[in-house]
């Protein structure tokens, strides 16, 4: 155990969403139309989403990308922390999904901003220029994030913010025989981000568990 570290417990998790801002009725809406046609109900949580926009609000954030739209939830979520003339460009490889996500993003209030790619992260990622991001989220296949890392790190300004969600493995971090297969690709990542010396990097443990990481150089 860390030094005079508080453990955080369910009840404490309860009380940061409890006392952090909410999600809107949109979102709210969104979730559930999701929820109906089959999208698996795997979006971040409302205190991690609200802790990325302060983020980006503090960086004075005007271009992200997001690998992983799913519904396109935590991408309008990042969108209302930007100004009007920032961009952020997410991407989804499954088609049911950006469709969806579109459909959503184009009746939200930040539609002007985002842009939907519908293609695989690898293909994506790979067309962005160098040192041409202000930050990169990562919530996409887990087995790729070091690939993502990789081109987020050479995408990424100098000073840039990478974010990469699932930490905590779905929950399944310390568990000897997990159930999700993706686990074993959550721990493998842990450690090749925690070596990343370019990076100043933390663990923040709202959500599943989110990467914050600094480009130093
Ligand atoms: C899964 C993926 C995610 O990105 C997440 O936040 C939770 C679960 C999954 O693939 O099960
Ligand atoms: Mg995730």
């Amino acid at each position: 155990m860390a030094d005079k570290s508080t453990p955080v417990t369910e009840k404490h998790f309860d009380y940061i969403a409890e006392h952090t801002t909410k999600e809107d009725e949109f979102l709210i809406s969104l979730k559930e139309a999701a929820s109906k046609e089959g999208i698996p109900s795997i979006w971040i949580s409302p205190e991690q989403a609200s802790f990325m926009q302060i983020l980006l609000k503090l960086y004075h954030v005007r271009t992200v990308i997001e690998v992983g739209t799913l519904a396109g939830y935590s991408a309008i979520w990042m969108a209302r922390a930007l100004s009007k003339d920032s961009r952020l460009y997410t991407i989804e490889i499954n088609p049911k999904f950006s469709g969806f996500a579109k459909e959503w993003i184009s009746k939200s209030d930040v539609s002007d901003c985002i842009e939907v790619i519908c293609d695989s992260g690898e293909n994506a990622i790979k067309k962005f220029k160098n040192e041409s991001a202000d930050a990169i989220f990562l919530d996409a296949d887990k087995p790729n994030y070091p690939k993502y890392l990789k081109e987020g790190m050479r995408i990424l300004r100098k000073g840039g913010l990478i974010m990469a969600d699932n930490a905590f493995a779905f929950g399944e971090l310390f568990e000897e025989n997990p159930e999700d297969k993706e686990v074993e690709a959550m721990r493998n990542f842990n450690e090749i981000i925690a070596k990343e010396k370019r990076l100043h990097s933390i663990i923040v443990p709202l959500g599943d568990g989110l990467w914050i990481g600094v480009k130093l150089f």
